[in-house]
């Protein structure tokens, strides 16, 4: 097991679905590892192509690395901003991840608002989806795409036992009813969508999911799974999470 810094070079990487696990010590730890490779990721594309499309997860676990987010320095008018996906609530409920990373950053830094690409979850799921993927209809190669784990397994709103849009010809976001976690209407980017990245990072932490990671390395079909980039997928998890699986 390594205990690496994610590096921005990943992207050279081209190992499709290779699955790259990080032991960190601990949250802390974890949270400047992440905001290390967001800044250097956005460096890197900005250099190369003047743009940085970033992808944020919902959960609790990314906030503090948003609200650490808003004392970076970066060229912030280069930057786009999407969602992995959207509980259907109205645009205000504190339980929206568009809202969270809102407080917690977004409102923060001088992003263009053209740039802030929130999906619509307050039209209810169908029609969420369909406008967001209008929304992505033009936008490329996402440059990176933060993801969380659920204690089932779950990434984005792409539960067990659902559609997670994992075919190559799926569409890019999925209306989701009867989710497992609330709100049970959602809307999610498909995992090929997620998959469409230069560099794909996942943060785990938290006892709770124990068990979705040690499914995940036991080769269970989890729906963390399927997401396969090219260029592989980073996985940043709180060490105490690996070592009690070898025990
Ligand atoms: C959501 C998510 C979901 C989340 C994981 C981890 O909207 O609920 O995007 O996939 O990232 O459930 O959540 P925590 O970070 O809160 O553990």
């Amino acid at each position: 097991m390594d205990d690496c810094v994610v590096h921005a070079e990943v992207t050279n990487l081209t190992t499709p679905g290779q699955c790259r696990w990080h032991a960190i010590a601990d949250l802390t730890a974890l949270r400047h590892k992440v905001l290390d490779a967001i800044l250097d990721s956005a460096t890197l594309a900005i250099q190369q192509r003047g743009q940085f499309h970033l992808v944020l997860s919902g959960g609790e676990t990314p906030r503090e690395i948003y609200r650490q987010l808003r004392a970076a320095h970066s060229d912030w008018s280069a930057w786009h901003i999407y969602f992995s996906d959207e509980r259907c609530l109205p645009p205000t409920d504190t339980n929206r991840n568009s809202r969270m990373a809102a407080e917690a950053w977004l409102d923060h830094v001088p992003i263009p608002t053209a740039q802030l690409h929130i999906i619509p979850g307050e039209l209810g799921a169908s029609q969420a989806s369909r406008v967001y993927t209008e929304t992505l209809r033009t936008v490329g190669m996402f440059d990176l795409v933060l993801l969380g784990l659920g204690e089932d397994g779950h990434t984005a709103s792409l539960f067990p036992d659902h559609e997670w849009g994992s075919a190559l010809d799926s569409p890019d976001t999925l209306a989701v009813f009867n989710a497992p976690k609330p709100p049970p209407q959602r809307v999610s980017l498909s995992a090929v969508r997620l998959s469409r990245s230069r560099q794909v990072i996942f943060l785990v932490a938290g006892e709770s999911k124990h068990e979705a990671v040690a499914e995940w390395r036991n080769g269970k079909n989890i729906p963390a799974r399927a997401i396969a980039p090219a260029a592989g997928v980073d996985v940043l998890v709180e060490s105490a999470l690996l070592s009690r699986i070898s025990e």
